[in-house]
């Protein structure tokens, strides 16, 4: 039997696979986030450790951990930037994430971004809840379409696979972009290119190194000024105050932002821009989705604890 960290509260039946698997789990009735020294002073008496986005595990939260006793830290995200993988991967430690099960609930939100912020959703439902609508008018919440646009998708692992598959039923043409050729038609290697050539684009890049303000404030100035930007991935791959910048000087007609450069805060000129959806990082924020994030997180933690691989192993 192990000692099983969770930094905070799960999903009801989230840890289910732990406790049948007959682990002693320590979890915490506060649903903060552990700061890096609360971190590192509770790291050492586990065996293992189940965290979110939310908790920063670096190198010395790591080395915090008794020597050949901290076997895996599995984090309840896709994402896990977060984690310093290099490092655990140093130390013997395994990392697990949850890919596969939070593809389609993420790519509702994208959808629901791309369509609240084409078509002024969220302006509009501000305007009405505060009294500053008066009643109907033929120039008022004039958007733009989003059935027959052009879809940029940048990045197109699972997720953006499936914003793809929503795409067509909207009778939109979709290309995307990766690095390395994907095989598949709509393909471009020019990032460049296809932010001009777009209506709409939406990210679904890992955070790492070479995505870090991949939307810059260069390449904002790529964009039609008719286009829209949208972002469930990681804040930092967009530069937040360039956007909020090209929103204002309305050289970009909307945004929809799911994930920010510094969460919890906002950029204030961002908070502040017209044509602009802001979600607070709720992309797979749904019952059964969380639910299977937190179950797949502990399953990759029993099996590392076990001595086997798990198929959810995070490479560095
Ligand atoms: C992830 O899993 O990386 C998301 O950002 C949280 O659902």
């Amino acid at each position: 039997m192990a000692r099983v960290l969770v930094t905070r509260r799960l999903p009801e039946g989230g840890l289910d696979p732990l406790v049948d698997a007959g682990h002693e789990v320590v979890t915490r009735d506060d649903d903060t986030p552990l700061t890096k020294d609360e971190l590192c002073a509770t790291v050492g008496a586990f065996d293992a450790v189940v965290c979110l986005l939310t908790d920063r595990i670096d190198a010395d939260v790591l080395d915090a951990g008794a020597a050949d006793r901290l076997k895996v830290v599995a984090n309840v995200a896709v994402g896990y930037d977060n984690v310093d993988v290099r490092a655990a991967a140093a130390r013997g430690i395994a990392v697990t994430n949850t890919p596969g099960v939070l593809d389609e609930t993420t790519a509702d939100l994208a959808f629901l971004l791309i369509l609240g912020a084409a078509r002024l959703a969220a302006d509009a439902e501000r305007d009405l809840r505060t009294g500053v609508w008066d009643g109907w008018e033929i120039t008022e919440y004039l958007g733009v379409d989003v059935h027959g646009a052009t879809l940029g998708i940048v990045g197109f692992g699972r997720i953006g696979r499936a914003v793809a598959r929503r795409a067509t039923g909207f009778g939109m043409q979709v290309v995307h972009h990766t690095r390395h050729d994907t095989g598949m038609p709509g393909w471009t290697g020019d990032l460049d290119g296809l932010l001009g050539a777009v209506d709409v684009v939406s990210l679904h890049t890992p955070l790492t190194d070479e995505t870090h303000h991949l939307i810059d404030a260069r390449r904002l100035a790529l964009m039609k000024p008719t286009a829209v930007l949208v972002n469930t991935a990681r804040g930092p791959v967009v530069d937040e105050a360039a956007l909020a910048d090209a929103l204002h000087e309305g050289r970009l007609f909307a945004a929809g932002i799911d994930v920010y450069e510094r969460e919890p805060e906002v950029h204030p000129r961002l908070l502040s821009a017209p044509r602009t959806m802001l979600l607070p990082h709720l992309g797979s924020a749904s019952v059964a989705t969380r639910t299977r994030m937190a179950r797949l997180a502990c399953e990759g933690a029993i099996a590392v604890l076990a001595g086997r691989t798990p198929p959810n192993l995070v490479h560095p």
